[in-house]
């Protein structure tokens, strides 16, 4: 089981940022916890980081290569990329997106996602520990068959 992680702009920052909305814990850290978890799981993963949008769109279209499922934070992207939503629907494969926090909590251009209606699920709130559910979730569906 293969699942390719992005995480968005302005996420390399992530210890430094915001750290109250955030959280303490580098990206380079969560990224740790990831391939640990991973291991548990018996899952590859692969983890990109990009503040390009491009970028990111050229991750997604990747992944077919790849990949049997997504994990994705958009960042700031989740509330303006068309482009992106529509890699994730050319794809076709199964997304999760994470948001460390509880995007509906804060202003109101944040409760919109151009993403989460193609993805079976947002887990949003959690901070670092959102992506270790958001695995552990991807292994579960793609057991039951994607
Ligand atoms: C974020 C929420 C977005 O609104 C914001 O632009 C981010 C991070 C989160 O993980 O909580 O950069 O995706």
């Amino acid at each position: 089981m293969n699942v390719l992680v992005i995480h968005g702009p302005n996420l390399n920052l992530l210890g430094r940022r915001e750290p109250k909305m955030y959280g303490n814990q580098t990206l380079a850290e969560i990224d740790e916890m990831l391939r640990q978890e991973a291991a548990e799981l018996g899952m590859e993963v692969r983890i990109v980081q990009s503040n390009h949008e491009g970028v990111i769109v050229e991750a997604i279209q990747g992944a077919l290569e790849w990949a049997q499922a997504l994990i994705i934070n958009p960042a700031a992207y989740t509330h303006t990329s068309v482009a992106i939503r529509d890699a994730l629907v050319a794809v076709r494969l199964p997304a999760i997106e994470v948001h460390l926090s509880n995007v509906h909590a804060r202003e109101e251009f944040r409760r919109h996602s151009f993403i989460a209606p193609v993805c079976v699920g947002t887990i949003a709130g959690f901070g670092g520990a959102g992506y270790g559910a958001a695995l552990r979730l991807a292994a579960h569906l793609l057991k039951a068959g994607g």
